[in-house]
C-alpha cells in the first residue's frame, strides 16, 4: 500500500468492548481499481492467551486477485535491543507456530496461529522466514466480491505451563472450534462484565468523560486477571519507557481504582509483593538492615533494577547519576498503605492474616533500623521524598509521616493477629524476632519522628531547611516549555523551592483524617504555586486536583484534573509514546471519586461530598465495600 491512494482512513478504539478497529479505501496506482479493507483486533478479556484479527477485503472496481500474508513476527525490539532468540518454528497449509526465549532469562513463549477464511476458493501456503514464519493466502474476487479472513493465535509462556507449545496448540484448536463470534461475544462480556462495576460516568464534559473511561480501559488491559506474580509497570503494557518496572505509582496511584471496584485484581498486585519479599529482603540486608525494604523500581525478583545511570537528556555522552534506587525509600511505606487501605474496603481478613500482616511487620522492622536516633527523638536522613528535584534531604516531611503511620499499624495489627489468631503471632514473632521491645521502640519512634508542622500557622516544612532555600524567580520563566529541573539544572532546582509533585500535599491526601482545616489550606497555599504543574511529574496533577476539592475550590481543581486527562489523550507532556502515564490515569478516578465527589468510608458505612465545577451535570460510580456494591449517583438539580 505504499503505492496507490489511501483515502478514508480511520482507526477507532472502542473501549467499551476493547477492539481496534481500522479501515481504508485503498486504490491502486494501475488499473487494479478501489478496494475497501476492514480490521478488526482484540486481545480476549475472557482468555488471556487469546488474541483476534479479522480482516475484510472488498474489491470494488472489478476482479481481482487477493493475496494477504499472515505471520508471527519474532523481530521486535527495546530500543534497539532484540526481546527474543528463536527457538523453533513452523507453518503448514493454514497453521503456523513460533517459539521464542527471552535472551537473559530463557522464558519461553510460545503461538500458534490458524487463518480461517468464508471461502471455499482460497489457497494457503506456509512461509517459512527464518524467525517470521507465517501463511499466504489467495483468492481470486469478482467485481464488489469481499473476503473476510480470521487470525487466532494462542500463545502461552513457560510460565504457564511446563509445555507452551503444546498448550498454546490446544488452546487453539478450542478457539477454532468456537469460532470468531463466540469469541468476540466472551470478550465482550467480560467488558460489560468490568464496566458494569468500574465505569465512572460524567456528564456535562464530553472530554473529562472521555479521559475517564479511557484511563480506565488503560487500567485494566494493563492488570492480570489471574497471575499473583506481576503489577502494573509505570508506563503499563503499553510502551518501552521504564521498561516495566513497578514503583509507587502503582500502590499509591494505580491500585485504589483496583481496590474499591476490582479487589480481586487489587489482591493479585499486592500478592505480587508478598511474592517478591525475597527481593526486598536482600534490598535490606544489602543496605545493612535487617528486615524487608521494597525496591523503588522492582521486576520480577523484588531487587532494585532501578538503574544508576542514565544518559544525559541534554549531552548523551555524559551520564547522570540516579539516585531513587538508593535513597527513595517512601516505597516500603507505601505497599503498607496499599495493603492496608485494601482490608480496609475489602474486608479480606484471610489476605491481611496471611500476607499483609506479615509484610507490614517485616517491613516495619526494617524503620525500627533505618531511624536514626537523635537527641530529641528519631531522622530519617539522605533520603528522597516524592519531589525528585531535591535529593539528600534529612528528614522528608512525607516519607516520616508515612512511617509513622507505618509502625502506628504494624503495633495495631500484631494485636489484631494476637486477638483473631493467637497462633500465627508466634510463629511471626518467632520468625521475624519480634519482642515485647520491638513493639515499644516502634510506638516510641511513631510518638517520636521528626515532623516540623508549626502548631501557629499549620505549615509543614518539606523537609529540614527546606524553607531557608530560595524562591524561582518565576516571573523570568513565564513562556517556558520545559521543566524548571531543565531549565535550572539538576543542582539549581535542588537548590531551589520548587517541586516536581505533590509532596506534602500528596501526604495531606493520603492521611487526610491527621489533618486539620488550617493546615490543609496554609499547606495548599505554600506549596501549589511553587510546583511545575505542567512540566514536572505526570504524577502531581490529578492530586493536586483532589486536594483543591478537599479545600472547595472545584474551580482550580478542574484545571488541574484536566492537565491530568490530557497527558495521554492530547499528549500534552509529550511522551506519551513512552507508554501510557499509569499513576495519572489511576490519579484522575481518585480526583473524582475521592476529590470531586468526597467519598469517603466510615466503620460500616460510607459518606460523599460533592463538590462539582459548575459545567458538570452528574457524577456517578460505584464500588465494592466489605463485599457490599455501593452505586454514588449525584446530579446538579
Ligand atoms: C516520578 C516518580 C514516579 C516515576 C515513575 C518519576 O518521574 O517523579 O514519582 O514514580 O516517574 O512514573
Amino acid at each position: 500500500m505504499d503505492r496507490g491512494r489511501v483515502e478514508d482512513y480511520a482507526r477507532y478504539i472502542d473501549l467499551r468492548s476493547g477492539v481496534l478497529r481500522r479501515r481504508l479505501r485503498w486504490t491502486s496506482d494501475g488499473d487494479i481499481g478501489r478496494f475497501d479493507l476492514t480490521f478488526e483486533r482484540f486481545a480476549s478479556l475472557a482468555d488471556p492467551h487469546l488474541m483476534v484479527v479479522r480482516v475484510q477485503v472488498q474489491a470494488l472496481d472489478g476482479p481481482a486477485s487477493v493475496e494477504i500474508q499472515a505471520s508471527l513476527n519474532s523481530h521486535v525490539d527495546n530500543w534497539g535491543h532484540p526481546h527474543w532468540d528463536l527457538v523453533s518454528q513452523g507453518s503448514s497449509h493454514q497453521m503456523v507456530s513460533l517459539e521464542v526465549a527471552t535472551r537473559s532469562t530463557q522464558k519461553t513463549l510460545a503461538m500458534s496461529a490458524q487463518l480461517t477464511t468464508n471461502r471455499e476458493d482460497v489457497s494457503f501456503e506456509g512461509r517459512d522466514d527464518r524467525g517470521n514464519p507465517g501463511i499466504r493466502l489467495r483468492t481470486e474476487l469478482e467485481e464488489g466480491g469481499s473476503f473476510t479472513v480470521d487470525k487466532l493465535v494462542a500463545m502461552y509462556t513457560s510460565r504457564d505451563a511446563d509445555d507452551p507449545l503444546a498448550a498454546s496448540q490446544s488452546n487453539l484448536l478450542e478457539a477454532i472450534r468456537l469460532g470468531y463470534e463466540v469469541l468476540f461475544n466472551e470478550h465482550k462480556d467480560a467488558w460489560r462484565e468490568f464496566w458494569n462495576r468500574s465505569d465512572v460516568i460524567l456528564e456535562g464534559d464530553d472530554e473529562a468523560q472521555l479521559a475517564i473511561r479511557h484511563a480506565l480501559f488503560q487500567l485494566r488491559i494493563a492488570a492480570s486477571s489471574d497471575d499473583e506474580r506481576v503489577s502494573i509497570g509505570a508506563k503499563t503494557l503499553s510502551g518501552f519507557g521504564y521498561r516495566g518496572h513497578v514503583f509507587w505509582d502503582n500502590e499509591i496511584f494505580v491500585l485504589p481504582f483496583f481496590t474499591y471496584t476490582q479487589p480481586s485484581l487489587a489482591r493479585n498486585m499486592l500478592m505480587y509483593r508478598w511474592n517478591t519479599i525475597q527481593g526486598a529482603r536482600r534490598k535490606a540486608a544489602d543496605n545493612g538492615y535487617v528486615g524487608a525494604q521494597y525496591a523503588w523500581e522492582s521486576a520480577e525478583s523484588g531487587d532494585e533494577v532501578t538503574p544508576r545511570w542514565v544518559p544525559d537528556w541534554k549531552d548523551p555522552t555524559k551520564k547522570i547519576r540516579i539516585w531513587t534506587g538508593d535513597i527513595q525509600i517512601h516505597i516500603t511505606a507505601d505497599i503498607a498503605y496499599a495493603i492496608w487501605q485494601y482490608w480496609q474496603v475489602t474486608g479480606d481478613d484471610e489476605f491481611m492474616r496471611h500476607v499483609g500482616t506479615p509484610i507490614i511487620l517485616e517491613t516495619a522492622i526494617f524503620w525500627g533500623d533505618r531511624v536514626e536516633p537523635v537527641s530529641d527523638g528519631y531522622a530519617l536522613s539522605q533520603v528522597i521524598g516524592p519531589d525528585e528535584y531535591h535529593h539528600h534531604v534529612d528528614n522528608n516531611a512525607f516519607t516520616n509521616a508515612m512511617v509513622r503511620w507505618h509502625l502506628e499499624k504494624a503495633v495495631e495489627l500484631r494485636e489484631w493477629l494476637h486477638q483473631t489468631a493467637p497462633e500465627d503471632v508466634t510463629a511471626l514473632d518467632r520468625r521475624l524476632g519480634i519482642t515485647a521491645e520491638t513493639l515499644t521502640k516502634w510506638r516510641d519512634i511513631a510518638g517520636r519522628l521528626k515532623f516540623n508542622h508549626d502548631p501557629k500557622t499549620g505549615l509543614i516544612e518539606q523537609f529540614d531547611g527546606f524553607f531557608e532555600l530560595p524562591d524561582v524567580e518565576w516571573d523570568r520563566y513565564g513562556d517556558r516549555t520545559a521543566s524548571m529541573q531543565s531549565l535550572l539544572g539538576i543542582e539549581g532546582a535542588n537548590q531551589h523551592q520548587v517541586l516536581k509533585q505533590a509532596d506534602v500535599i500528596m501526604l495531606l491526601c493520603l492521611l487526610r483524617d491527621q489533618f486539620d482545616d488550617k493546615t490543609w489550606r496554609a499547606n495548599w497555599d505554600y506549596y501549589n504555586p511553587r510546583t511545575d504543574h505542567s512540566y514536572g511529574s505526570s504524577l502531581g496533577p490529578a492530586i493536586h486536583a483532589w486536594a483543591a476539592c478537599e479545600l472547595e475550590r472545584p474551580d482550580i481543581a478542574y484545571k488541574h484534573f484536566m492537565r491530568a486527562a490530557r497527558a495521554d489523550l492530547q499528549d500534552a507532556r509529550g511522551n506519551a509514546g513512552d507508554g501510557i502515564h499509569a499513576a495519572s490515569a489511576g490519579g484522575l478516578w481518585q480526583a473524582l471519586v475521592f476529590g470531586f465527589a468526597g467519598l469517603e468510608l466510615t466503620q460500616d458505612s460510607h459518606r460523599v461530598s460533592p463538590r462539582l465545577p459548575t459545567h458538570w451535570k452528574r457524577l456517578s460510580f460505584s464500588f465494592c465495600h466489605r463485599g457490599e456494591r455501593h452505586e454514588v449517583d449525584i446530579r446538579r438539580a
